[in-house]
Parts: structure tokens; sequence; C-alpha cells
């Protein structure tokens, strides 16, 4: 997310250091593609696992996406992050996460339901299980990668507090810890970061809350320990490290509507044909990928999805 220049926001050594980091992330680029042209499958290296203490190698069951596109390595999933709670640079995020205190943790549930509940994450799994779901994530930015992620649909947890008929959307909210999350200590932004959806997007069976990827629990870089996962909208919407979900009558107003309204709006959907203001949607640069592809409409999800917009005018609703 580029809302405002970062020469405006960031001191100049800092400025210099992200463009120091843009040219890492080339040669990280160069060297994914230098191993998918040899043939082998993305490698990931072994990441410690801090319950355990020993090396539990990353692992999915799939090895694409629906469309035969390679999954993104493990690696870079988790090193290429936007978590501005953390950092506005995306190399420093998972440094600076590695000691968060994702346990123990609950997600409250509440506003226009009859059964309002707070839930431990553990009882979360145990209620409503974890599949795996290999979906493209597209950022704004126009970068994407193909994550296997592990969660449950969101319809789940929903229908298990029963929205009441004046719920029309939902709410999402991350964390606020200015101890743990140094970058809510950032004047620029609304904290905590907010997101919404509305009723029927959120019951859709593609919107899920994750709490894992390739077979492992989240790590904190990515969201820790549930997140939520739209893969038809742009990256922003998918909101991390979610402590507060609730049912409102109103469209909800997220930290990027309110940070620059003329760049970001409620909807979000990936959408090839409707520019950025400051930059082309049309195509975009898999990580890992040399040269760009193009971008899909609702992210490749059309016909899952463009039902919920049928009428609507996406040029006004973006
Ligand atoms: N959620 C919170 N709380 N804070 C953030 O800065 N960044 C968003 C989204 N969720 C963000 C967030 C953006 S812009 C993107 S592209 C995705 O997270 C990135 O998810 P990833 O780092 O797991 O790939």
């Amino acid at each position: 997310m580029i809302p405002i220049r970062s020469s405006e926001i960031t001191p100049e050594s800092v400025y210099l250091s992200r463009r120091k980091f843009m040219k890492g992330v080339a040669a990280v680029a160069l060297s994914s593609a230098a191993l998918a042209a040899c043939g082998s499958s993305p490698a990931a290296p072994p990441t410690p696992d801090p319950a355990q203490g020993t090396p539990v190698p990353p692992k999915a069951s799939a090895t694409t996406d629906e469309l035969g596109d390679a999954l993104t390595p493990f690696e870079a999933v988790t090193t290429y992050n936007n978590f501005y709670e953390f950092s506005m640079e995306k190399e420093a995020v998972a440094p600076l996460a590695r000691n968060f205190q994702a346990s123990p943790w609950t997600v409250t549930v509440g506003g226009l339901v009859n059964k309002p509940k707070t839930f431990d994450v553990a009882e979360l799994e145990r209620k409503f299980g974890e599949e795996e779901r290999v979906y493209r994530l597209r950022c704004v930015e126009a970068w994407s990668m193909v994550i296997p992620w592990l969660g449950f649909p969101l319809a789940k947890l929903l229908k298990e507090v029963e929205p009441t008929s004046k719920a029309k959307y939902v709410r999402f909210e991350t964390l606020f810890d200015q101890k743990q999350f140094p970058g809510q200590r950032s004047p620029w932004y609304s904290w905590p970061y907010v997101e919404g959806l509305r009723l029927d997007e959120a019951m859709h069976d593609l919107a899920i809350l994750s709490t894992g990827l390739y077979g492992k629990s989240l790590l904190p870089q990515n969201g820790a320990p549930v997140r939520l996962v739209v893969p038809w909208k742009y990256g922003f919407k998918s909101i991390k490290s979610i402590v507060k979900i609730d049912l409102v009558e109103e469209q909800p107003t997220s930290l990027w509507m309110d940070a620059a309204p003329n760049e970001y709006g409620f909807y979000a959907n990936v959408n090839p044909t409707v520019n950025h203001p400051r930059w082309s949607q049309s195509s975009e640069r898999r990580i890992g990928e040399l040269g760009r592809r193009k971008t899909l409409m609702f992210n490749g999800y059309e016909e899952e999805v463009a039902s919920l917009y049928a009428d609507m005018d996406l040029r006004k609703f973006y």
C-alpha cells in the first residue's frame, strides 16, 4: 500500500533502505525463477516449530491452484509481508514479528446476533475444522502469490452466532497492542486495522478464516493466530490477527478507506479494468516469476462470485 508518497512520511535513510530492499526482492524473484526453470518444485526449507522445538518441514497436499499455477514458496510467503502494525517494510515484518504472542487468544463475535460469543482460537479449530484452500492472493500493489491456506468457511462461524435480520455487514478488527505492534504508534493511520464485508460476501463459501498455511499454524507475519482470506478481493481486505467480529447495520469504514478515501473503496474487488488512481491494475507480478501476467477479473473467481455484484456498477463501487 502506498497511500502517501513515502518521501513525505519516511525519513530519507529509511526510504533509501527501502530502495535497497526492492533490489533484494528482485533477487528473490530471480532465484525462484531459476528453481522453476530447473524443473524442481518450489523448495521450502524446514522451519523451527516453537511448540515442538524441532524443525517441521512446511507441506501442502496440493502443488498448484485450480488454474495450474504453482504454489509460491513458503519462504517467500513468510518473508515478503504487508503488516503495517509491525512495519511498512515488507522484509522487516518477519524479524519484528518473531516474538509476537499469539496465544492465548480469543475472538469476540457480537453486534447484531442472537448468540454473541467469545471463542478461544483452539475452540474455533475444534468446532469448525480445518481444510486446505489454495488461493491466489492479489495485493492492490500489483503483486501476487499462490498460497495453500488452512482454515474454515467464515459462514460456519456466522451461522453459529445467528445474525439478526438487521445485520447487513460484518466488521473485523485486529488486536490493538502498541507493545507488540510498534507500527500502531504511527499517527498516520487510525488503529486498530479494521475491515468489512457485506453479509452475503461474508457468507460466500470462498471467504475463510485461516489459522494456518503450508500445513502449519500461521506465523505471526501472516496474521497469527487467525485472519480473514477473501481471495476475489485485493489483499488488504484479508485482515490479520483478528480479535473482534461484529455484525452491523451500516457499512464499516476500513483503515484504508479512512486513510485514503479516494484510493481505497469498501468493495476492493480485484478488477483489471478499474485502475488505482496512481497505477494500472491490468497486470501483476507473481512473486517468483520474471515478467508480468494479466490480472483476472475477481482474481480468477468470477464464476463463483460475479452474481454477488450483478446489479452493481463496479466502477462506482470499487
Ligand atoms: N492486516 C492487518 N492487520 N494489517 C496489515 O497491514 N495488510 C494487508 C492484509 N492484512 C495488513 C493486513 C495487505 S495490504 C495484504 S496484501 C495482506 O494482508 C498480506 O498478507 P500476507 O503478508 O500474509 O501475504
